[in-house]
C-alpha cells in the first residue's frame, strides 16, 4: 500500500484540545476514580487526587477537562459544592445511579486537580434547572478579580486569587436530559445566559460553548445557528464554539453489546460506526458556515467513544466497561479523524476520562490500569500543537458486512514544533498485515523510531493482568533518502516519528 506524505503543505493548526477529556460525577469517575477525599491514608493522594492516576494522566499530557457533565451538568448546584465539606449539601445523583452526592468534590477541587494535571479547564453551566443569576455568579466566583460579593465568598473560602476557566459550557444536551427543549427555545435561552457569562479578564478570555445536535440531529444545528446569528450583532464574541456529540454503540442505542465478547462482524460494525463521525462532521460544518462563513465558530466533539453495555455485576447507572484493542482503533480513527478537520474541529473530549465509558484509566480500590485507549493517546499526545500536513493512504475496502465495509488503513501526519514529523496509522483489519511503502515529497529522512499498540481483538488489561496490552516500540521501519518501508500488523495503531 502506498503512503504519500507532502510535508511543504500543512493544512492547519491541530489544536492540543482535540485530545481532551470529559469528567462527570457519573459512577466512580469522580469519586473513587480521582477524587479519594484529603483524609484517605490508604490511598496516596495530594489534596484528595489520587498520586497514580494523577501521575498517568500528566504523561498523556491532558490539555483540557471538561466537568462536572454532562447530565449531571444541568442538575448541578455550584453553591452546595463550596464552603466547608461537612455542611455541603448531600444530594441523590439521580440521573446516575440513584447515588447520594455529598458535593464534597466541587469548584475549588475541580480547579485543584486542573492544577495538578496542568491543563485547561471546562466549566459545563446548568441552563435546565438553573437560573441565569446562579450562572452568572459561578463565572464571577471563578474569575473577578477584586471586590465583589463572590470574590469576597471565594476568598473566605480559602481561594484569594482568581482561577482561568478557558471555557464554558452554556447547557448539555437541552434537546434531551438538559431540559428538552425545541432549538429554537434554547438558542433564545443561549442568548440570554451566555450574556451574563462575562470575561472579567481580558487578558483571560472565556471560550463560550453553545449546545449542539446529538448525532445527526441537523434540525438542531440548523435551529440554533439560525436563531443565534438572527441579528448580526451577535457574530462577535457571542459563540465561540458548537458541541456535536456522537457515541460508538456497536449494536445500538438499546442492546448496546459487550465490551469484550464480540466476533468479527461486530468488530467491523464498531469500526464503521466510528468512521461515521466523520460524515457528521462533515454536514454539521456544512450547516455551521450557512452562518459562519469565516469559521469563528468552532466545533466541539465533547463527548465521544464507545458506550457498550455495562460489565456484568455493576451498577448499570455507573456505565463501568471494559477496553479492549478494540477501542484502542476507535480511539485511534477519531483521533485521525479530528485531526484531519483540524480547520474547524477546535475541541474534542473523550467520555470519559476514569472508570466510564472508554475511560484511559480503570481503578480498584487502590489498584490502577491503563487501558489501551490510554496508550493510543500517549501515542498521539505528539499531534499536540502540531501542524497538519497532506498525506493520502492507499487502501482497500475489508469487512464482512456490505453495510460495515470499512478501509483498511487510515492515517494523519503532522508536523511539530521541532520539525518532526508524526505518522499516526490504523489498521483496522482484524487479521491482515499491510506492507506500507511511504514516499515523503522533497524529504531527506535522518531517522524513524516507532511505537505500537495492537494485537489480537479482544486484548484488554486487566488488575490481574495490567500490562496485557501496552505500548511497545516498534523497530521494523527502513528508510532511504525520501523512502519509508514497514509492515503493520493487524488490529493495530502505529506511531511513527521522523526526522528529517
Ligand atoms: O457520558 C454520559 C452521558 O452521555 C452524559 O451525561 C450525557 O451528556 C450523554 O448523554
Amino acid at each position: 500500500m502506498k503512503l504519500y506524505i507532502n510535508p511543504k503543505n500543512t493544512l492547519g493548526h491541530i489544536n492540543p484540545e482535540l485530545q481532551g477529556h470529559f469528567s462527570e460525577h457519573l459512577g466512580r469517575c469522580i469519586y473513587e476514580g480521582i477524587y479519594v477525599g484529603e483524609d484517605n491514608k490508604d490511598i496516596p493522594n495530594v489534596n484528595g487526587m489520587r498520586c497514580d492516576v494523577v501521575e498517568a494522566l500528566k504523561q498523556i499530557n491532558i490539555p483540557v477537562l471538561r466537568w462536572p457533565g454532562g447530565c449531571f451538568a444541568d442538575e448541578y448546584h455550584w453553591k452546595d459544592g463550596i464552603g466547608p465539606k461537612e455542611t455541603r449539601k448531600k444530594m441523590i445523583n439521580t440521573h446516575w445511579g440513584g447515588v447520594v452526592e455529598d458535593n464534597s468534590f466541587g469548584t475549588h477541587e475541580f480547579m485543584e486537580l486542573c492544577r495538578q494535571l496542568g491543563c485547561k479547564t471546562y466549566i459545563n453551566g446548568n441552563v435546565g434547572s438553573g437560573t441565569v443569576q446562579e450562572m452568572s455568579e459561578w463565572v464571577e466566583y471563578m474569575t473577578f478579580e477584586g471586590v465583589s460579593p463572590m470574590a469576597d465568598l471565594r476568598a473566605k473560602n480559602g481561594h484569594e486569587d482568581p482561577w482561568r476557566v478557558d471555557y464554558f459550557g452554556v447547557g448539555n444536551e437541552n434537546w434531551g436530559c438538559g431540559g428538552n427543549m425545541t432549538p429554537e427555545y434554547y438558542a433564545n435561552l443561549y442568548r440570554r445566559y451566555q450574556t451574563y457569562v462575562r470575561t472579567y479578564n481580558h487578558e483571560k478570555p472565556i471560550s463560550k460553548i453553545c449546545c449542539g445536535a446529538n448525532v445527526d440531529d441537523y434540525g438542531w444545528t440548523d435551529g440554533v445557528m439560525s436563531t443565534c446569528f438572527r441579528s448580526p450583532e451577535f457574530l462577535h464574541g457571542f459563540m465561540d464554539g458548537l458541541s456535536l456529540h456522537y457515541y460508538t454503540h456497536p449494536e445500538g442505542w438499546i442492546e448496546k453489546g459487550s465490551a469484550t465478547e464480540f466476533d468479527e462482524k461486530v468488530w467491523y460494525k464498531t469500526l464503521s460506526k466510528t468512521l461515521y463521525i466523520e460524515d457528521l462532521i462533515n454536514h454539521h460544518a456544512a450547516i455551521m458556515d450557512k452562518y459562519d462563513k469565516h469559521h469563528k465558530v468552532g466545533m466541539i466533539i465533547d463527548e465521544w467513544g464507545t458506550w457498550y453495555t455495562c460489565e456484568p455485576g455493576t451498577n448499570p447507572g455507573f456505565l463501568y466497561q471494559q477496553n479492549t484493542i478494540r477501542d484502542a482503533l476507535v480511539a485511534g480513527l477519531n483521533l485521525n479523524i479530528f485531526n484531519k478537520h483540524c480547520d474547524r474541529v477546535k475541541m474534542a473530549n473523550i467520555a470519559q476520562m476514569v472508570n466510564v465509558l472508554q475511560a484511559v484509566i480503570l481503578t480498584d480500590g487502590d489498584k490502577m490500569i491503563k487501558t489501551p485507549t490510554y496508550h493510543v493517546f500517549d501515542m498521539f499526545k505528539h499531534h499536540q500543537d502540531g501542524e497538519l500536513v497532506e498525506s493520502f493512504i492507499e487502501s482497500e475496502k475489508i469487512g464482512l458486512e456490505d453495510e460495515f465495509m470499512v478501509p483498511s488503513l487510515q492515517e494523519s501526519v503532522s508536523m511539530d514544533k521541532e520539525g518532526r514529523l508524526h505518522i499516526t496509522i490504523n489498521n483496522l483489519s482484524a487479521d491482515k498485515a499491510y506492507n506500507v511503502d511511504g514516499l515523503i515529497a522533497d524529504a531527506k529522512i535522518l531517522s524513524v523510531s516507532g511505537e505500537i499498540v495492537g494485537g489480537e481483538m479482544h486484548e484488554h488489561n486487566t488488575f490481574e493482568e495490567p500490562e496485557k496490552v501496552t505500548k511497545r516500540m516498534f523497530k521494523d521501519v527502513s528508510a532511504s533518502g525520501d523512502r519509508i518501508n514497514f509492515t503493520i500488523p493487524a488490529s493495530s495503531v502505529l506511531h511513527l516519528s521522523i526526522v528529517l
